[in-house]
């Protein structure tokens, strides 16, 4: 907040601070005082109703995230309030998690783990003991192929994989990152990982259903660095832990974003080992937090200075 109060254009700056996000009632009574701006993270609800309590003394929202799903945009552009974002900055971060962990969820990272921390592994080196499945040589379905999805495929030509990708639109990058474009039925039945890279909305919540799990090939995982509300959570449970069968349709998931988020403490996929779970870090290095600050700062410097933002969602 520094770079916000000592910036000659701005008045006064009420903080929040802590691990915890803050009270959406505090959040509401500091609406209510009358703000110009509001710098908020992705667990910080903008809703209608909070819009409506700022009134039109609010100017702009901006967000510590590329993600805009906790954000009512039709509701802002009603209210004619500018949305600022942190878009390119923490796509490198993202992809390689996303890398990370199609890894993580092919090579068995947990049950490797667990067995070394619980000494349950056996007594010498074993020819057939945890295999997994390599990502060189893989078919990989990308859905969404965005900043991320591009990064991701970009990083997955190194491993010689099959790329493929899914998509309501033609991606014009496409065909230069050497990524095909199927239809989700095929990406789902060919793809040996899975990763979702579009936006949660209300198209596509739950999109990753019962029905989408059971379409996917023997021996496949299932990675998701984008949100968990993409995911219906109970059917990736009945699929992956209550009805699962060895050698039969999808093998594991690393999920670095689950809904709810965090999962409670003693849910099902925390409990299976063929579930790899990450809380929300695919931006969590040093250098892309700092990015991600620097930037949602300096889109409220630059409307208090009457700029265009650094980045504004739709403009
Ligand atoms: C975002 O910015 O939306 C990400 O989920 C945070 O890593």
């Amino acid at each position: 907040m520094a770079a916000l109060a000592d910036s000659p254009a701005i008045g006064e700056v009420l903080t929040h601070s802590g691990a915890a996000p803050m009270d959406p009632a505090d959040l509401t009574a500091a609406a209510a005082s009358g703000v110009d701006a509001m710098l908020v993270t992705l667990a910080d609800r903008v809703t209608p109703e909070l819009l409506a309590t700022a009134g039109p003394r609010l100017a702009l929202v901006s967000t510590l995230s590329v993600g805009l799903d906790h954000i009512a945009l039709d509701a802002a552009a009603a209210a004619g309030v500018a949305v600022g974002y942190t878009p390119h900055v923490l796509t490198a971060s993202t992809a390689d998690l996303a890398v990370g962990l199609s890894l993580a969820a092919l090579r068995r990272f947990r049950a490797g783990t667990e067995a070394s921390i619980g000494g349950t592994c056996p007594p010498a080196w074993s020819p057939d003991w945890l295999l997994g499945a390599d990502l060189t040589g893989a078919t990989v379905g990308i859905v969404g192929l965005g900043r991320i999805g591009q990064a991701v495929a970009k990083r997955l030509a190194g491993f010689d994989t099959t790329l493929l990708y899914a998509a309501p639109r033609e991606v014009a990058a496409a065909a230069d990152l050497g990524v095909g474009r199927v239809g989700l039925p095929e990406l789902l039945a060919r793809s040996d990982v899975v990763l979702p890279l579009c936006p949660a909305s209300p198209a596509t919540a739950g999109m990753f259903d019962e029905a989408a799990f059971r379409a996917m090939k023997a021996g496949s995982v299932f990675v998701n660095v984008a949100r968990g509300e993409l995911v219906d959570t109970a059917a990736l449970v009945r699929v992956l832990v209550d009805d699962w069968v060895p050698g039969v349709g999808l093998a594991g998931a690393a999920l670095d974003v689950t809904d709810p988020e965090p999962l409670p403490v003693g849910h099902p996929l925390l409990g299976c080992e063929r579930v790899f779970v990450t809380p929300h870090v695919g931006s969590a290095t040093a250098k892309t937090r700092t990015a991600m600050a620097m930037m949602a700062v300096g889109n409220i410097l630059a409307a208090a200075d009457g700029q265009p933002l650094l980045a504004r969602v739709g403009g």
